[in-house]
């Protein structure tokens, strides 16, 4: 008898580790159960993937949700959903949320919170402070948590660990790899009588300048030699630190985003004004240059959106008022896309850094990669598709994106969650049904495989 699966996507071109090629791909209890030609084989559901190329699932590893507390800009329904509509199977949350997520309890609540209302599957940033330093080492082995976040410079909220000392602590305790935001706070301090006074936003990467990234990043790179952690430096967006970071590839890895990936300065400060300010800045363009040379040579190692939504009342404040952040979880992959056909990345590379990236990084368990025995999670993708970016495609609360009236080639037609279909051509399906994201560094004995 021939085999029988819960779905089948026929007639695809996939990416898997043996390369790109056409191959139907079976799923069965939520999981990859077989690849290849399964033309005798039947499934309660068919999906047609003629003409479409179906990638691993999308994993955003940075975005800001904004529960609990700050649920005015977004919050975990509406942010997992503009993830699903993006082509994202799995979003990694951070915690500068009110209060910030640090105790086992606010775990423990944010997981219960999203069960029920999440469109993708999830888990959360503890973050440090010198306070917790000395628990986080039995924090970050909870379900639900992706690891340990640190803030070197203060951003949006009041994580801090700025200090050495408090740093190395953070670094002592625990032994998952740390996402660190890389500036330096004392430099921060130092500069910001450049904008006290209210200022031209295109001041930004002058307060918060090169020199601000590189200091943090020289001294975060010392104490990593000097305790043998593990950490991922969030969203680089220096030339110069690009370099620094490709003498310490045993232990580090590194994101680039979307956004620094495609804006530059000054021109997107004059065309957006604080809806281009988010931290650390978009720079001009060299350093633009350097992150695509980062991502040519395989140095970066996975992009991720700093999904961060503020209000557009709050955006309207006169900077420096204006918060920092600008949505992304949803156009991360279009844009991406886009790169990809004007030929500034190659389909290999886009899921290296979206999926198998982030895979690696964070020892994700049965994630990452199109292969048997993984979780079904794809992203089905029309790469010749030329839609518009509009704002009214966008689910983030805040209802404004930069790249609003941007022509892309390049669109996400299914999101596929664990074998089920949760979005198709631009509508939501079904009910949400994100899960817990599993890391292989603290499986329990006896965890459930799926
Ligand atoms: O621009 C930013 N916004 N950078 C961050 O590090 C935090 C984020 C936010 O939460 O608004």
């Amino acid at each position: 008898m021939a085999d029988s699966y819960d779905l089948i996507l026929k007639g695809g071109i996939a990416a898997t580790p043996n390369g790109i090629a056409e191959s139907d791909i079976a799923v069965k209890d939520g999981r990859i159960a077989a690849i290849g030609d399964l033309g005798r084989a039947s499934a309660a559901e068919v999906f047609d993937a003629k003409g479409l190329h179906i990638l691993p699932g999308v994993i955003d590893s940075q975005v800001h949700f904004r529960e609990p507390g700050l649920e005015h800009k977004e919050d975990l329904a509406t942010g997992t959903a503009g993830a699903a509509l993006g082509g994202v199977t799995a979003i990694f949350e951070m915690p500068n949320t009110n209060p910030n997520t640090l105790t086992a309890a606010d775990l423990a609540d944010k997981v219960a919170r999203a069960r029920g209302r999440a469109w993708c599957d999830f888990a959360f940033f503890m973050g440090a402070a010198e306070s917790n330093a000395a628990v986080l080492g039995e924090l970050e082995r909870l379900p639900g948590c992706a690891g340990v976040k640190i803030f070197m410079g203060s951003s949006t909220g009041n994580l801090l660990v700025a200090e050495d000392d408090a740093i190395r602590a953070v670094l002592q305790s625990g032994r998952r790899r740390v996402a660190v935001h890389s500036e330096d706070e004392k430099r921060l301090r130092e500069r910001f009588a450049l904008v006290r006074d209210g200022a031209d936003v295109a001041l930004h990467p002058e307060w918060r300048d090169v020199e601000t990234a590189v200091t943090a990043t020289r001294r975060l790179m010392r104490l990593v030699r000097e305790t043998g952690r593990r950490v991922h430096v969030l969203h680089v967006t220096t030339s110069e630190e690009t370099e620094i970071l490709a003498e310490h590839k045993d232990l580090v890895t590194f994101e680039v985003t979307p956004q620094h990936l495609t804006l530059a300065a000054p021109e997107c400060y004059a065309e957006l004004g604080s809806f281009a300010q988010m931290n650390p800045p978009i720079r001009e363009a060299r350093h633009r240059d350097g992150l695509w040379r980062a991502v040519g040579q395989g140095l970066a190692d996975c992009v991720g959106s700093d999904h961060a939504p503020h209000t557009r009342e709050e955006k309207a404040r006169p900077y420096p008022q204006s918060p920092s952040g600008m949505p992304g979880v949803q156009t991360l992959l279009p844009l991406l896309l886009d790169h990809l056909n004007a030929g500034r990345l190659t389909l290999e590379r886009l899921v290296d850094l979206t999926s198998t990236g982030p895979a690696r990084i964070y020892n994700i368990a049965g994630k990452g990669r199109l292969a048997i025995g993984y979780d079904a999670d794809l992203t089905v993708v029309d790469l010749k598709a030329q839609r518009t970016i509009t704002k009214n495609w966008i689910a983030a609360k805040c209802g404004w994106t930069p790249f609003d009236g941007r022509r892309v080639t390049g669109w996400p037609k299914a999101t596929i969650l664990r074998g089920q279909i949760v979005m198709r051509d631009d509508a939501l399906i079904g009910a949400p049904s994100g899960e817990v994201v599993r890391f292989a560094e603290c499986l329990a004995p006896g965890d459930s495989t799926s």
